[in-house]
């Protein structure tokens, strides 16, 4: 019967599929064509009997609705495709842009102090962060009853029976202790890395910060080599009209200790708010190292001496940069650090 077979091809043009065009159109030859299936159904139709003529007629008709709504569908998901492809193949359009980053800015400061350094001779050295109360304290001359001991400021992660507690380093004067263990002089090295100390975070303080410790023992090595070698290194940093100033201070690993001011990098001397109106600012921290250091270390201070210094790469890229919180180093803001693209 007809409205059998249609019912049956009402089934089967759901299940119609076309990827390209050539396959759309064997399907419009095959249902809609001049030979195709429609005009078989009509022509069949004229044999069925009159009081089936209506329902067989509206099935036809749905059909043949049926077979375009099909075509039609699938001639636009055909047309979509293509056009995707067209979009990817197209090699005329302008490509992604790809946004470079920047080098952070302490970063930087850290590369320069490197390099600076490394033109008098000195290598990169490296320590733990999570160190021992002897590399950071005890050998490094610190009293046992000394305040910097003192849970305020250090992070302690272990304590052991023996006292050598296990603790963030507060300094990266650790690292001096850990070179000489293992090294005879002449040594000559620089240790950049992070320290930490238990300190409220503010605009001028933080408690995670960077520090570059540098270190000289050789025989015959004095306070004036000190001295010079800062000098040319300020210089270098901040420009030959850079002066320097050392004020005595007090640090159990050296001694005599001392704190070093550049003249301002703003004013030049002649005072003014960065400066507090003094004309100086307090850089870093220097000294000769004791003896007592020396001789826990495993080096000779009969034989040798030396010195060593540490600096804030904050501090240094706040003066460099004028950077007035300290906190925008750690908030990647990119409004910050795309102010420092291409600065190297
Ligand atoms: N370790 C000292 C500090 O953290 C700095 C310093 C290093 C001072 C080396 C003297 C010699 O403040």
């Amino acid at each position: 019967m007809l409205q059998d077979i249609i019912k049956e091809k009402l089934e089967e043009i759901k299940k119609l599929s076309a990827s390209t065009k050539e396959e759309l159109e064997k399907i419009r030859i095959e249902y809609l064509g001049k030979k195709g299936l429609m005009n078989e159904l009509f022509a069949q139709f004229k044999g069925v009997p009159n009081e089936q003529k209506k329902e067989a007629g509206q099935m036809l008709n749905e059909l043949k609705n049926g077979i375009q709504t099909v075509i039609d569908t699938l001639k636009e998901k055909i047309e979509q495709k293509q056009e995707e492809l067209r979009e990817k193949d197209d090699l005329t359009k302008p490509a992604d842009t790809l946004s470079l980053g920047s080098i952070h800015p302490l970063t930087i400061v850290r590369k320069e102090i490197i390099d600076i350094f490394a033109r008098l001779g000195y290598t990169v050295a490296e320590g733990p962060e999570i160190e021992d109360d002897w590399h950071v304290f005890s050998a490094l001359n610190f009293p046992p009853e000394h305040p910097a001991r003192d849970m305020q400021d250090t992070f302690f992660v272990e304590n052991r029976e023996d006292g050598n507690n296990i603790l963030l380093r507060t300094h990266t004067s650790s690292v001096q202790v850990r070179t000489m263990e293992h090294t005879q002089p002449p040594i000559r090295i620089i240790a950049p890395g992070r320290v930490f100390r238990n300190e409220a975070i503010s605009a001028r303080a933080h408690c995670i910060f960077h520090q570059i410790e540098g270190l000289y023992i050789d025989k015959g090595v004095s306070f004036a080599d000190l001295k010079q070698t800062l000098l040319y290194f300020v210089k270098e940093l901040f420009g030959n009209q850079t002066k320097i100033r050392l004020r005595p201070s007090y640090f159990p690993f050296t001694e005599p200790s001392a704190e070093m001011d550049i003249s301002c990098t703003i004013c030049g001397g002649k005072g003014c708010n960065i400066c507090k109106h003094t004309g100086w600012l307090e850089i870093l921290g220097c000294g000769m190292v004791d003896p007592n250091v020396l001789k826990a270390s495993g080096i000779d201070p009969e034989i040798y001496s030396g010195f060593a210094f540490g600096m804030g790469v904050e501090r240094i890229a706040m003066l460099k940069y004028d950077v007035k919180d300290l906190r925008q180093y750690f908030e990647n803001d990119v409004r910050f650090l795309n102010q420092f693209a291409g600065a190297i």
